[in-house]
């Protein structure tokens, strides 16, 4: 089925290095390696492509796009190209000086996540010494014309402390804060058991977070989600396969998802020989899940489908094995009991796994 809507966003991973080692990091267990970086050259052009495809906001992430050096050029590529351009951070390494140089080439809005209130425990959830350095960076970003967002992952190692958490964050001062429950893609995975929040948890964070939008609103806009496996219905992924986003990941390659890569069979087109709009429009992988004729006669039939155009299909293969079945975060899925198996609390002996690149 081709293309009907046009994509909103474009999500560059630039690099897939990064100073931070994360428990939750979503990128792929096989990273890419610097050599298969893509220039700033191939960049500027896809950003044009982009922008002449109806593009309106470059997301710049990555890993850490501050490994790269030539990021001032990226943003400028963006900017010259007419998109929004926003940095996905860590911030780890960010100078008041190369902040300044990275807002004067054209950023205009940056995202700094939060592991955690407490330093020890965020800490040890980013697998390296990051928290006081992201806190001391904050008055250098509010000092710049640029909007702020702050990220707090949550899971069971920091949600009993999520009041604390907030109220960080909305001391920061910043634009908007977003409360995202980790999604156990990529090496976040590994780690599901020791980050997989509680039942209690979860009843415990929804009227925290009610009670902050409330408090916030009009200040601070605040966004949150439930975490999947406790859902009944699916997440819209993506805004549905194919239907808003295009992610590049460092090496060219064009996924309709950031996790799309794990799928067997598919093979991703590469900016490098063909073109965004070629892409959007007519490669096989963007079309794979697009409309309705690959699902199972119970979400053809369901008036969900326009709501969550059938759900993950990466989580459905993660869990089934098959990426046509239902997701089974679905309660009408034969597989829904999975979801509750994956919830059972686990010991608390579990140790974290880290990334060591
Ligand atoms: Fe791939 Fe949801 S992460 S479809």
């Amino acid at each position: 089925m081709p293309a009907t809507t046009r994509p909103q966003s474009l999500i560059c991973e630039v690099t897939h290095r990064c100073p931070l080692h994360c428990l939750y990091c979503s990128n792929p267990i096989e990273m890419q390696q610097a050599a298969a970086e893509l220039p700033a050259e191939v960049w500027r052009r896809v950003f044009q492509e982009a922008a002449a495809l109806g593009i309106l906001h470059l997301h710049l992430t990555g890993g850490e796009p501050l490994a790269r050096k030539d990021l001032a050029e990226l943003i400028q590529a963006g900017h010259d190209a007419g998109l929004y351009v926003n940095m996905v951070t860590s911030g780890v390494g960010l100078t008041e000086e190369r902040l300044a140089g990275l807002v004067q080439a054209g950023l205009e809005h940056l995202q700094l996540s939060f592991q955690d209130a407490d330093e020890a425990r965020a800490n040890y959830i980013a697998g390296t010494r990051a928290h006081a350095w992201k806190l001391g960076l904050v008055p250098l970003i509010k000092q710049q014309r640029l909007a702020f967002t702050v990220n707090l992952v949550v899971h069971r190692q920091n949600l009993d402390r999520l009041e604390e958490m907030i109220a960080l964050a909305e001391s920061l001062e910043p634009n908007r804060i977003e409360i995202a429950h980790v999604q156990y893609y990529g090496w976040a995975l590994k780690n599901r058991s020791l980050l997989m929040p509680t039942e209690e948890q979860v009843q415990y964070a929804l009227p925290v977070v009610e009670a902050a939008k409330t408090r916030l609103r009009g200040k601070i806009h605040l966004d949150a989600v439930l975490p999947d496996y406790y859902a009944n219905f699916p997440k819209a992924c993506v805004g549905g396969w194919g239907r808003q986003m295009i992610l590049i990941d460092p090496a060219g390659r064009a996924l309709p998802c950031h996790s799309a890569g794990i799928l067997p069979g598919f093979a991703f087109d590469n900016v490098r020989e063909k073109s965004l709009s070629w892409i959007w429009g007519q490669s096989p992988a963007f079309e794979r899940f697009r409309g309705d004729a690959w699902m199972s006669e119970t979400c053809r039939s369901c008036e969900r489908k326009e709501r969550d155009f059938g759900g993950c299909r990466c989580q459905a293969f993660l869990l089934t094995g098959d990426m046509e079945a239902i997701d089974p975060v679905c309660t009408y899925s034969p597989q829904h009991g999975l979801m509750e198996e994956l919830r059972k609390p686990a010991g608390d002996d579990l140790l974290p796994i880290y990334r060591n690149s």
